[in-house]
């Protein structure tokens, strides 16, 4: 581990810090903090000796019964500063100046070593009017600008509302975007890219569309936000460490082209409750003129928190296969009975009601699948359905729904258990809340203790339906609290944690690594929905998993669903390369074989690279990078001498060119290349692949064809 440099340097000036340069450790960024007219903090960003973020506002408006202005009014009228006002009325009290130059070892991950590199400057700003002080703290990287406000313990600033943040992102231009509209409770959208003064006009017209969507501003889009200027600069917005605090949507003003953070109100409208000393999240900004560097920064997990967990022994990437797509694909059910027992929890007894005989999880499939989990490699089984309450599982606003601990009566859970753990598999846990997060809180703690009593050690969280306490949503502030009260408990009880449907991730997986997955993305189920657009995969790294890796749920090789299904004549607009290619692209410790063990049967020599890959890598080293248009990239197995590969190709056909000039010289390795066939293509040929070996070295390169909606795999063992 390096040594970390301190260097305090405080200035106990006011006039005097009009302007404020803080400098990336390489000189590559500048950014200025200055006060403006009235007294409103700012920044401004600069990379390579070009603007990238114009002067920004900075500051916060509290809610009306602390101070009555709104922020109309702060901008027309600066000199007015009432207790509503985090916003202006400031001058600067003191700047403290530091640098960091550390490397951590993170439990998993894409690399083993990561190197938390940064100059930081903590302007303490006082606010005469209120007698009150805010600090702003920036961490300028070689990749990007970290920047978060601090609100020290004091008399005239202890508990206070959020009514919104105001921290501003200018443009510089009428930049390419690659975002998602502004949701409250979701972010399972496809992805559209535009130029930022067409989001408005598309937004309205989704919505006049009908499109399913809870839109809060027509310009308002989620992070994490990718853009692209004409100067072929890239730019992500996103935060990190998002801790008690509600998730940040931003809000364009499309006349100026400035971003406003929009915060997700809670069930009074309001939009964070504070008792100082207390902090926001970290506001991030992502920049390189390379694509391929805004995959490999990580600024995100570097501004969250070292590990909180003693003991991570217990902590392990995760393979697993599940009794899933049957469920989405509509051929079984997660349901046991029709005759739908309208009676609350606890109170059903199903030994009286009819079978419908379309159960997913049954013991004689669950035990098909151990089996082929046993044979094939697989850590854990996902078995959905297996708990009753399914019958009227979300839509009602049941407060009851589900308990956690009773399985179905065709669920026969200790037989299972311990004919798992003869097979060396485990079961992986499956807590569907429904949103009625009231209900799993009471049962919470029952259910952990479930786990720990009957071998497992892995749960995949739901949060379909709207919020119980309704009227809260999925990202507000007490949402957020909720989620990383269950990842805390859960680490209590050695119990990893893959939740659907939460807020989307901000690198707290740091901190907390029994954050294995998060979904918070359109994910594998959209295909069987008939809705996933070509390329999607290849903009997921440059937005989704800016913020942590996702339960994406790969290896679909059965690309008519109706084989699956005959009621759901839908086709994968994906090849089995592509496929292939997403256990590389799209990082997790966690990642699944999502298909039907009988979808495999035909293409066992293609299955070999999802038994073969890894998820924890010593090093990475993305080789080419356009979103939403291809992803590659080398991974070296973490304590190994073997690399894998993966592309991910989207609409455009096209050639992959890469050299292997990451591998050790001298050495001779074999490589295995899973490619897309001559024919093949994601619409009308997706499972033409070819397979082919060859002898490789640092000195080799690589031309591989790629279709639309292709990719490839490669394996390379070190001779
Ligand atoms: C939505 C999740 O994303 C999906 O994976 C799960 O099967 C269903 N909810 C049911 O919990
Ligand atoms: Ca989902």
């Amino acid at each position: 581990m390096r040594k970390t440099l301190l260097t305090l340097a405080v200035l106990a000036s006011t006039a005097l810090a009009n302007a404020l340069n803080l400098y990336s450790p390489d000189s590559t960024f500048v950014m200025e903090f200055k006060i403006l007219d009235g007294g409103i903090p700012a920044y401004n960003l600069n990379y390579k000796g070009k603007p990238v973020i114009l002067d920004s506002k900075l500051g916060l408006l509290l809610k009306a019964d602390q101070g009555t202005m709104s922020y109309d009014d702060l901008s027309r009228k600066n000199d007015v500063v009432d207790k509503s006002s985090l916003y202006n009325g400031f001058e600067v009290k003191s700047v403290a100046t530091a640098s960091q130059d550390t490397v951590w070892n993170p439990v998993w991950g894409e690399e083993s070593e990561i190197r938390d590199h940064y100059n930081e400057m903590a302007v303490t700003l006082h606010q005469k009017q209120n007698d009150r002080d805010m600090v702003i703290r920036f961490r300028l990287f070689n990749d990007g600008l970290g920047f978060r406000y601090e609100f020290p313990l004091q008399y005239n600033l202890n508990y206070f509302v959020i009514k919104e943040e105001l921290s501003e992102f200018a443009m510089t231009g009428d930049h390419w975007a690659y975002w998602i509209p502004g949701d409250y409770d979701t972010q399972e959208y496809d992805y559209t890219k535009s130029r930022l003064s067409e989001i408005r006009g598309l937004l309205e017209a989704a919505v006049t569309g009908n499109l399913s969507q809870t839109i809060f501003s027509p310009t308002g889009v989620q992070t994490s936000l990718l853009l692209k200027t004409d100067d072929g600069i890239y730019m992500n917005l996103h935060e990190a460490a998002l801790i008690d605090y509600s998730c940040m949507h931003l809000e364009l003003d499309d006349k100026n082209m400035v971003f406003r953070s929009w915060l997700t109100p809670d069930a009074m409208g309001d939009k964070g409750y504070m008792q100082s000393p207390c902090k926001s999240p970290w506001r991030t900004i992502i920049v390189s003129d390379d694509a391929r560097d805004i995959l490999a920064s990580r600024i995100t997990l570097n501004l969250n928190e070292p590990c909180k967990i003693e003991d991570t022994s217990w902590i392990k990437p995760v393979k697993y296969v599940g009794v899933w797509w049957e469920m989405i694909t509509g051929k079984c059910e997660w349901s046991y009975t029709y005759d739908l027992p309208s009676v609350k929890i606890g109170e059903t007894d199903y030994t009286k009601v009819k079978p419908h005989g379309k159960h997913g999880a049954t013991t004689e499939n669950v035990k098909k699948y151990i089996d082929f989990a046993a044979e094939h490699g697989f850590d854990e089984v996902l078995v959905e359905g297996w708990n009753v309450g399914w019958e009227d599982w979300f839509g009602h606003s049941k407060d009851f729904v589900f308990d956690f601990v009773t399985p179905y009566p065709d669920f026969d859970l200790p037989y299972l258990r311990d004919y798992a753990k003869e097979k060396g598999v485990k079961i992986m846990m499956h807590h569907e809340t429904s949103a009625s997060v009231r209900n799993y809180e009471r049962h919470l703690e029952q259910a952990l203790q479930f786990m720990n009593d009957n071998n497992y050690d892995a749960a995949k969280l739901g949060y379909v339906g709207n919020i119980i306490p309704r009227g809260e949503k999925h990202y507000s502030q007490w949402m957020v609290n909720h989620y990383q009260y269950v990842l805390e408990q859960a680490a209590k009880h050695k119990v990893m944690i893959n939740a659907h449907e939460a807020v989307r991730p901000t690198g707290i997986c740091r901190t907390w690594p029994n954050l294995i997955g998060n979904e918070a993305a359109r994910g594998t189920e959209y295909y069987a929905f008939g809705s996933i657009k070509t390329g999607h995969t290849t903009i997921l790294p440059f937005t989704r998993l800016i913020g942590g890796p996702m339960d994406f749920t790969p290896g679909l090789f059965q690309m008519d669903i109706a084989k699956v299904n005959p009621n759901r004549p839908v086709k994968v607009n994906s090849t089995i390369c592509n496929q292939l290619s997403l256990y590389m692209t799209l990082y997790s410790p966690l990642q699944m074989a999502a298909d039907v063990p009988e979808s495999y049967e035909p293409y066992m020599d293609a299955f070999q690279f999802i038994k073969d890959v890894h998820l924890d890598w010593d090093k990475s080293v993305y080789l080419e990078a356009e979103p939403f248009e291809y992803v590659t990239v080398a991974r070296k197995v973490k304590n190994g001498e073997d690399w894998f590969v993966g592309s991910t190709n989207g609409e455009k056909k096209r050639t992959s060119k890469i050299k292997l000039d990451f591998l050790t010289p001298g050495a001779k390795y074999e490589a295995t290349i899973y490619k897309d066939g001559k024919k093949a293509d994601c619409y009308d040929n997706p499972t033409d692949y070819v397979i082919e070996k060859k002898k490789v070295t640092s000195k080799t390169t690589l031309k591989i064809d790629e279709a639309r909606g292709g990719g490839y795999a490669i394996t390379i063992r070190k001779l």
